[in-house]
């Protein structure tokens, strides 16, 4: 701990801090029960009082004696699921809710903001265009200093976006396509850089799959993610695997940030235990890196303090939360954060979409045919047992998978209100909803498939090659 103090609070970790804090205590209680000089114990006090002052700014918390940090930042935000509660981090999520997970209680549970009308509203008036309708419908529900990025935008300060994808198989389902999807929109309406992080490295060190595995996964993903419309001016995407090895400067950043995270917070924050692997135990600040635009020297010029704003799942908050928290600290600005909902499982929204499991994806690469049946047979139905019934009682769109996968896509609101209703009141059918969803999933994948095709290897090279992008910084 002692080759980290520094002589300013700023260099401390509240670890750090903390530490010097309680042997502070320790050594004003030593002298004043061996009742040493008057001047003496003056000075310790007055030092005390000073780590006080700097934990507090540094913690925003008051120092409480037996109580580390990490743990007081841990339960204030990020609680483990109590009993009942949802399950939601970055390896689970599931919930015994038919609705899906709670997203008011998550927003409570770690701190995050609501994206209510009024900030909806502003983005469409600081951007000039109709919101997304991920924003109209509440998918992108949560985020953080998302007014703050707006602020700054209005001042004609720029910011850059980061998002990311673990490459654990081939096989990208239609969930892994939402981030992606709006942060094209993003990209499009706000006119700024974009980064794209393949954690290879993070699906090798909890994955059992080969390095050689991971980095080819790396490579057929690139292509879904090109085939969303990146704008090869703008993007920079890059494997963990490659881009940490060939630029000194990503790499420092990932060292700063694990000189400032303790065993103890990663612990608290990832549920880390001692026969993990060190790799996942260091693996959060690779995560983080991408989040300081002086990871991208050449993209940014050596700025180190362009804004940078990431969309991501929910699920992924925690390396985030640990990543602002760590920010100041090195002297870069916090990341700001838009958070998405989990695109359900065709079984049901207890569970988010999985790769592992055939049957409760739809994949970009299933045929026209495979969407038709597995809809018709998968997809949860919030429809009654029978017609008769059904056109008595009507259906609940609120369970019904179908219903939700026509919220992320179809893209009209008036039709969309149109089917909520009739759906409800039972005059329209279970098999008549699945109709509607088929129709519009079949096209928009085949049209995936097209523009995928497209990519070539060299298209990927360059995407993937660092280099200036079209912004002068
Ligand atoms: N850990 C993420 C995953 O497993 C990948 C990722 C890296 C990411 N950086 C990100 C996701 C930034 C969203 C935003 O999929």
């Amino acid at each position: 701990m002692t080759d980290c103090l520094g002589d300013g609070a700023g260099d401390m970790t509240p670890m750090d801090l903390y530490e010097k804090l309680t042997s502070q205590g320790d050594t004003v209680r030593t002298l004043k029960t061996e009742k040493a000089a008057k001047a003496d114990i003056d000075a310790a006090v007055q030092l005390l009082l000073k780590l006080k002052v700097d934990y507090k700014q540094v913690t925003g918390q008051d120092y409480k004696t037996g109580c580390p940090p990490s743990e007081c930042v841990v339960s204030q935000d990020n609680g483990p699921a109590a009993d009942g509660e949802d399950m939601v981090d970055p390896w689970n999520v599931s919930t015994t809710n038919a609705k899906g997970v709670d997203y008011d209680k998550l927003i409570v549970r770690f701190g995050s903001s609501k994206i209510d009308q009024e900030l909806v509203d502003r983005i469409e008036r600081v951007s000039g265009q109709k919101a997304h309708r991920f924003l109209r419908r509440g998918i992108f529900f949560s985020h953080r200093d998302m007014h703050q990025v707006l602020d700054a935008y209005e001042k004609n300060k720029s910011f850059y976006l980061y998002t990311g994808r673990g490459p654990s198989s081939d096989a990208l389902h239609m969930g892994h396509l939402i981030p992606f999807i709006f942060t094209k929109w993003l990209q499009d309406t706000f006119d700024i850089p974009l980064v794209i992080q393949l954690t290879d490295d993070e699906k090798y060190l909890w994955k059992d799959l080969s390095l050689e595995d991971c980095h080819r996964y790396t490579m057929e993903n690139a292509k879904d993610i090109i085939a969303c419309g990146f704008d090869i001016n703008k993007t920079f995407i890059f494997s963990d695997l490659d881009y940490m090895g060939a630029s000194p400067d990503f790499y420092r950043n990932v060292v700063k940030v694990q000189k400032h995270v303790t065993f103890n917070q990663v612990k608290g924050i990832f549920g880390f235990g001692d026969s993990d692997c060190i790799g996942k135990i260091a693996f959060p600040a690779i995560q983080a890196a991408p989040s300081f635009s002086s990871s991208f020297p050449q993209i940014f010029k050596g700025r180190k303090d362009v804004q940078c704003l990431i969309p991501c799942a929910i699920d992924q908050d925690p390396y985030f939360r640990m990543t602002r928290d760590v920010a100041p600290r090195i002297g870069y600005p916090k990341p700001a954060l838009l958070h998405s909902t989990f695109f359900p499982a065709l079984q049901g929204a207890q569970t988010k979409m999985s790769a592992s499991d055939a049957n409760s994806s739809i994949f970009l690469t299933d045929t026209p045919k495979q969407i038709k049946n597995k809809v018709n047979k998968h997809a949860f139905s919030g429809g009654k047992d029978t017609v008769e019934e059904h056109r008595k009682y009507g259906g609940n769109p609120d369970v019904d998978v179908s219903f939700m996968y026509l919220t992320f896509f179809l893209e009209d609101d008036e039709q969309l209100e149109k089917i909520r209703q009739d759906y409800a009141s039972g005059a329209l059918l279970t098999g008549e909803l699945k109709k509607r969803l088929i129709e519009t999933l079949q096209p928009m994948i085949t049209s995936h498939q097209e523009r995928r095709k497209q990519v070539t290897e060299e298209t990927v090279k360059q995407f993937m090659t660092p280099r200036p992008l079209n912004y002068s910084f």
